[in-house]
């Protein structure tokens, strides 16, 4: 479905592209997940020309986790990056619309037989593999061609940030630890396998990453490895960084100089192979929430409003933790307006709570709002990343429309969940 209208500008309104956020509810419904697509095309871009060398190929793979629909498969495929898949599902969601294989990273700590031989078939460029078990599932299964292969490994980097989305200290569920003897012997396991084409290492030290000190240090880890095993002759010529750079949810968040700190680690790299008298091939990178997360919006409506005896505020809105869940599971930050009211001054402290059966259903804890009342329209600003993607059916609550702005159009790309969606798999018993 597609919709234009012409630009309703108002100093008091929200707009996404040239939409209001009233004309984008009375259309799609409420709540409703908006993404910018113009936003996620320019940070595509932005990734792409930022990160290059002269002396080794750069690739960026978009991680699909943070937000994956066929639409945007197709916006990845155009803007010529290559996608991180992690799941059956999300490899068959790329495949669906003829992603070139080739561009596939298919990812995950524990994938399955099924997983393991979709992206045998499919033929995916690069399957990062976490354990030895996984590796055993992999070669049972009798591949007709090689596979090409990183390991992720774990250097025990302490990225600065929450313990859930820290992915490489030494007991991380990701990968094996560089710390380990064991590793090695992984290592060259792999290297000597007739059916493995080990082309290097991957790693993810952790999301919402501020600056770029934990990715040099990684950097060094991860060259010194590749020294080691060099001088027993095992050369691995790739390298896969993974994502987490960070994106800005509320005003004290700084400023990324995104090109910047990119240029500076593709920089970086280059005097650490020189440095080493390495050669690297190719450097990928994988980030997900910086590209997706600003370019997304929640709007709301609101329902009840109620003020405790302690005299806390509640602003009750028509969504929940089923449609954003990274305030409940991370205490994530974010900024909320009042998408019509924005030219009054947001000065009242109030905690904006969803409609879940949950005294944890928060999606913020401290917003600063105007006056508001039942229907006015709240925003919740960069909801692009782990939102739609983390979204469920918790209270059988129907998962929000996803709706693509692009200056004077506006295209479902997910429809809203129906009753019927919701009841279509379970069966009855008697
Ligand atoms: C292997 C891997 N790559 C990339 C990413 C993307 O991270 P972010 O969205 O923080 O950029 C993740 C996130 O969990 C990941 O696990």
């Amino acid at each position: 479905m597609t919709h234009s209208v012409p630009p309703i500008a108002q100093s008091n309104t929200l707009m996404i592209g040239d939409f209001s956020a009233r004309t984008l509810i009375q259309r799609f419904g409420s709540p409703l997940y908006v993404m910018d697509e113009a936003l996620i095309r320019s940070k595509m871009r932005l990734y792409k020309t930022a990160f290059s060398h002269p002396d080794f190929k750069t690739t960026i793979t978009y991680a699909g986790k943070a937000f994956l629909t066929k639409a945007m498969v197709q916006i990845t495929h155009q803007e010529g990056l290559s996608l991180d898949v992690v799941s059956l599902g999300e490899l068959m969601t790329a495949l669906s619309v003829n992603f070139p294989a080739e561009r596939l990273v298919l990812h995950g700590n524990n994938k399955s037989i099924e997983e393991l031989q979709a992206a045998i078939d499919a033929n995916v460029g690069l399957l990062v593999l976490d354990n030895p078990d996984e590796f055993q599932r992999l070669i049972r299964l009798k591949p007709q061609h090689r596979i090409p292969v990183l390991l992720r490994v774990n250097p025990g980097i302490e990225a600065h940030t929450h313990d859930y989305i820290k992915t490489a200290t030494p007991d991380s569920k990701f990968g094996m630890s560089l710390g380990d003897p064991a590793t090695f012997d992984f290592l060259r396991e792999l290297a000597d396998h007739p059916l493995i084409d080990l082309q290097g290492l991957h790693c993810h030290i952790g999301s919402q990453i501020q600056s770029i000190d934990a990715y040099l240090e990684t950097v060094n880890v991860l060259l010194d490895t590749l020294l080691s095993l060099s001088k027993e002759g095992l050369n691995l010529h790739t390298l896969n960084l993974g994502g987490g750079f960070g994106a800005r949810y509320v005003d004290s968040d700084p400023i990324l100089d995104l090109p910047q700190l990119l240029n500076q680690l593709a920089e970086a790299i280059f005097a650490g192979c020189r440095q080493r008298q390495l050669t690297l091939k190719r450097v990928i990178l994988e980030p997900g929430r910086s590209i997706v997360a600003e370019a997304g919006t929640t709007l709301y409506t609101v329902g009840s409003i109620k003020t405790t005896i302690t005299g806390k505020t509640y602003v009750m809105v028509d969504g929940s933790m089923a449609d954003h869940l990274r305030t409940a599971l991370y205490q994530a930050k974010y900024t909320a307006l009042a998408a019509e009211k924005l030219d009054e001054p947001h000065d009242q402290l109030v905690t904006i709570a969803g409609k879940a059966c949950e005294s944890g259903d928060i999606l913020i804890h401290q917003a600063k709002l105007p006056r508001l009342v039942e229907g006015d329209l709240i925003a919740v600003k960069s909801t692009g990343a782990y939102h739609y993607s983390m979204a469920s059916n918790y209270n059988r609550l129907l998962k929000p429309a996803v709706v693509l702005v692009n200056g004077s159009t506006a295209r479902v790309i997910v429809k809203r969940e129906t009753i019927e969606d919701l009841l279509r798999n379970d069966e009855v018993i008697a």
